[in-house]
Parts: C-alpha cells; sequence; structure tokens
C-alpha cells in the first residue's frame, strides 16, 4: 500500500458523500420509468420487499467490507477472503460502465435544465427530444451531434475537476455544497407538483397494486436490480465510500440513515413524477397509463410538456427539476467514478492524480465516443438494462454467497466488528437474510429473467445491438473480473 489513506473529516461528511451518492439519476429519472414499465403500481410492493430483504442487508455488508478491510472492493474483498478479489473486479467492471452511459443522462439533464429557461422545447416535446436533441437515427452510425459532444466533454470536466480534490477537498466540498442545494429545490418541486389538479389520480396509479404484473418474475429483478442502483450497493460504491471511514465509525447508524435518506427521495420522486402525469391525464382526458409513452424518455418528455401546459409558471418547475437532476446526478457520478480509482490506486499503488487522469481520462473518452452519437438513447437502454438486471446483481450475488455459504465464518467476525462500533446491533436476523433470503430470491429472479431474456431479447432492438452492447458487456464484466485478479499488485490478505 501507497502513502496514508485519505478520510472523511467527519462522519457527517460521509453521510453526505453517501446520500449524495445514493440520490442520483437512479430515484429522479429511472425509478420512474422503471416503475411504469413495471406496471405502475404494481413495482411499489417488489420494490418495499426487496429493499427490505436486499437492499439493506446489503448496504451493511458492503460497509463494513469497506470500513474493516479499508479497500475499494478487489481489495477489500481480497483482504476478506482471498480468493474474492475478482469479484471486487466485477464490481469495478460493472460500476465503470455505468459511470459511462451515466454521464450521457447527466448531460441530458444539463442541457435541459438550460432548455428551460423559455421552454426551448416547444409544443411537441417527444419529437424535440428524439428528433431535435438527440438526432436519434434506428439503424447504427458512427455519425456524431456537436452538442451532445459539448454536453458529455462538460460534465467529465467537472467530474474529473472534484476528483482531482480527493475525498475531503473535492468529493465532501462538493456533496456539502450540492446536497443542501438538492433537498430545498427538490422540496419545492414536489409541494408544487402535489398541488396540480388531477395530482390524485396520478397517485392513484402509482400505488395501486397491479397482483397479476407481480406474477411476473421481471418485475421483480428489475426491483431487485433498481434497489441496489439506487442505494449504490453491490457494484462498489458503497464500500469504496466506506473504506474512508476512520476505525469506530458508526456503521448501522449511519447506513440506516442513508438507506432511509435514498428511499424517501425515491418516493417523494415518485409522488412528484405521478402526480404531474396525473396533471396531464386530466388536462388531455385520457388515462395516467396512456398519457406518454414509457421508457427512459420519460423524464424527458413528460417533464417538459407538463411544464409547456403550465404555461409560465412551468418555467421555475421545469428548472428546478432538471436542476435537481444535473445536482442528484453530478454527487452520484462522482462516486460512481471514485469506485475504479480508488480500486487501481489500491491495487497498482498510484497517486490520486495519477488514477484519476488514467482511469477518468479513459473512460472520459469512451463515453464520448459512445454518447455524442445518434445512437446514444439505444445504447444508454440497452447497456443499462444489462449492467443492472445482469451486472449489478450478479455481483450483488457473488459477494454475498462468497460470504455467507462458501467461506462461513467470515459472517461472525464481521456481526462481531459490526456491533463493537455502531449504534444498530445486527446479529441472526442479518445472517439468515444474507445466508437465505437475499441470495435465494435474487437469484431465483436472476434465472428466470436470464430465461425470458435469452428467450425474448430486450426491447426491439436488433440482435446485433443485443449481443455488442448487451452480452458483450456482460462479457467484460468476465474478462476484467479474471484478468484483473490475475495481474500483480498488492496481494495482501489479512482477516
Ligand atoms: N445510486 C445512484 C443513483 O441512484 C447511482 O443514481
Amino acid at each position: 500500500m501507497s502513502a496514508q489513506r485519505e478520510s472523511w473529516s467527519a462522519r457527517s461528511g460521509f453521510i453526505l458523500a453517501a446520500i449524495g451518492s445514493a440520490v442520483g439519476l437512479g430515484n429522479i429519472w429511472r425509478f420512474p420509468y422503471v416503475s411504469y414499465e413495471n406496471g405502475g403500481g404494481a413495482f411499489f410492493i417488489p420494490y418495499l420487499i426487496a429493499l427490505m430483504t436486499a437492499g439493506f442487508p446489503l448496504l451493511f455488508l458492503d460497509y463494513v467490507a469497506g470500513q474493516k478491510y479499508k479497500g475499494a472492493p478487489p481489495t477489500a474483498y481480497r483482504r476478506m477472503i482471498k480468493s474474492a478479489e475478482g469479484i471486487g473486479w466485477w464490481q469495478v467492471a460493472v460500476c465503470s460502465i455505468i459511470g459511462i452511459y451515466y454521464a450521457s443522462v447527466l448531460s441530458w439533464a444539463g442541457n435541459y435544465t438550460l432548455f428551460a429557461f423559455g421552454q426551448q422545447w416547444g409544443e411537441d416535446t417527444e419529437g424535440f427530444f428524439f428528433n431535435n436533441y438527440l438526432q436519434n437515427a434506428s439503424e447504427l452510425t458512427f455519425g456524431y451531434a456537436p452538442h451532445l459532444l459539448i454536453g458529455l466533454i462538460a460534465v467529465w470536466a467537472i467530474v474529473l475537476f472534484i476528483l482531482y480534490g480527493g475525498i475531503r477537498k473535492g468529493v465532501e466540498l462538493a456533496n456539502r455544497i450540492f446536497i443542501p442545494l438538492l433537498v430545498v429545490m427538490f422540496a419545492v418541486l414536489v409541494v408544487r407538483a402535489v398541488m396540480l389538479p388531477g395530482a390524485a389520480e396520478g397517485l392513484n396509479t402509482f400505488f395501486a397494486p397491479n397482483w397479476e404484473k407481480m406474477a411476473d418474475p421481471k418485475v421483480w429483478l428489475a426491483a431487485y436490480g433498481h434497489v441496489f442502483f439506487s442505494m449504490s450497493i453491490g457494484f462498489g460504491i458503497m464500500v469504496t465510500y466506506a473504506s474512508y471511514l476512520n476505525r469506530n465509525a458508526n456503521l448501522t447508524g449511519s447506513g440506516l440513515v442513508v438507506g432511509f435518506a435514498n428511499s424517501s427521495f425515491e418516493l417523494l420522486a415518485g409522488i412528484g413524477i405521478f402526480s404531474v402525469l396525473g396533471f396531464m391525464a386530466q388536462a388531455s382526458g385520457v388515462p395516467v397509463s396512456e398519457v406518454v409513452k414509457g421508457g427512459i424518455g420519460l423524464a424527458f418528455v413528460a417533464f417538459p410538456k407538463i411544464i409547456s401546459t403550465m404555461g409560465d409558471a412551468g418555467g421555475i418547475i421545469g428548472i428546478l427539476f432538471f436542476g435537481s437532476l444535473f445536482v442528484a446526478g453530478l454527487t452520484s457520478m462522482v462516486s460512481i467514478l471514485q469506485v475504479p480509482v480508488s480500486a487501481v490506486q489500491d491495487k497498482f499503488g498510484w497517486s490520486k492524480n495519477k488514477a484519476v487522469t488514467i482511469v477518468g481520462g479513459v473512460s472520459a473518452v469512451i463515453s464520448i465516443a459512445m454518447f455524442g452519437t445518434y445512437n446514444a438513447i439505444t445504447f444508454v437502454d440497452v447497456i443499462d438494462h444489462f449492467a443492472n438486471n445482469i451486472g449489478v446483481v450478479v455481483g450483488a450475488i457473488l459477494s454475498i454467497i462468497w460470504v455467507s455459504w462458501f467461506n462461513r465464518g467470515v459472517l461472525p467476525k464481521l456481526i462481531n466488528h459490526i456491533n463493537a462500533i455502531s449504534s444498530f446491533k445486527v446479529g441472526a436476523g442479518w445472517s439468515f437474510m444474507l445466508t437465505i433470503i437475499t441470495p435465494l430470491s435474487l437469484i431465483v429472479a436472476l434465472v428466470l429473467s436470464l430465461q425470458s431474456l435469452l428467450s425474448e431479447g430486450y426491447g426491439d432492438y436488433p440482435a446485433v445491438v443485443i449481443n455488442i452492447f448487451g452480452w458483450g458487456v456482460v462479457a467484460l464484466f468476465i474478462i476484467v473480473s479474471v484478468v484483473f485478479s490475475l495481474v500483480k499488485g498488492d496481494k495482501t490478505h489479512h482477516e
């Protein structure tokens, strides 16, 4: 190991950064469309169950792994269990891929914050988003849209600038500024949204359970995948952030604060968005389910539409909505990139600046090259689906069963460690979740969903797109995981 590991200045710095990581595009952009696609209200119960059976148990596991073993996932897992380094690299690979498309959606949010001034999207918001802004091509192309390139370059420059500041002067400082800003902007937005006429109708759709839809395993896998994405667990982020905690940090207490803050935010986002969908449904005289096309464009199509309908009063709502989306996403993007940066620092003893320059530089170039094209939204959709529903879920399963099934002596040690320093004690309940409930529910959901993915594909995309950007990405996770655990570097192991 190289120089002294950096650390948060105080527990509050860690908690803010962890909330900043958790609350992101996942809560405001992804949650509404994933729930919309999985039956609206039908998604809510699986989401809550996934949160309790897998979200919190895994959050605690991520925290203790990072804090006790002081490393990003490859190093932390290897120090915990010698054979587990590859699982850490799998998670680092998943995280890096997520970062590459996350930057793209983040740049859309930044652009839309600007478009909100004067509602530049006009009346046909769907046409504006797909045709004017993304210039979406139906076939694979190497053509570039210059304004997309500029947005991406700006996002990467800001993110790298924060990361060069390090943990305290970069990540922590950014979160201390942005999180209070986000909370205020979002609170104003949601209060305004629920006061709209028709909001109640939208909320009914959001909260109404749809039992039939719940019989579909895809809905369950989507719920688990989303909970992990949203809480920043299972792909290395919380392991990495916790690795900068001091020796006697209250792990579970912090975890409960962060987890509940994240879910409250998600719930608020859901309430806000479905209220505006209800408003739109009433204004156009159709049911909520028919008011917009679902899919990953939901936030970028539905919101501008509503804002246009509201006339001048909509202006401020637009700025608040896309501004919140951008700020929330930025603090998450920073945490996503911190994972590979920290992983190579641990393994190869690189300085922070070298790691940020190389890892950040390579990620930025790939991201800009892919998402400045006319195929940006296709890439985002396919990669997001495979990275989350397979990448994150498999990474989570592996980290859990390595501890709870194959190295059974480890869990009691982790429990002792957590309980020695934390306010909320864990024990048989946590152990039972991690040994039985979490892995089994994840494995069942994964297998059933893989079956359908293999037989039906995903969306209406041609096979070549699914094979390269879906399965190809999964193959990449495997390669990174094997190759990086074999290359020479820090190999310390201590239980
Ligand atoms: N947890 C982050 C989000 O929700 C990645 O966007």
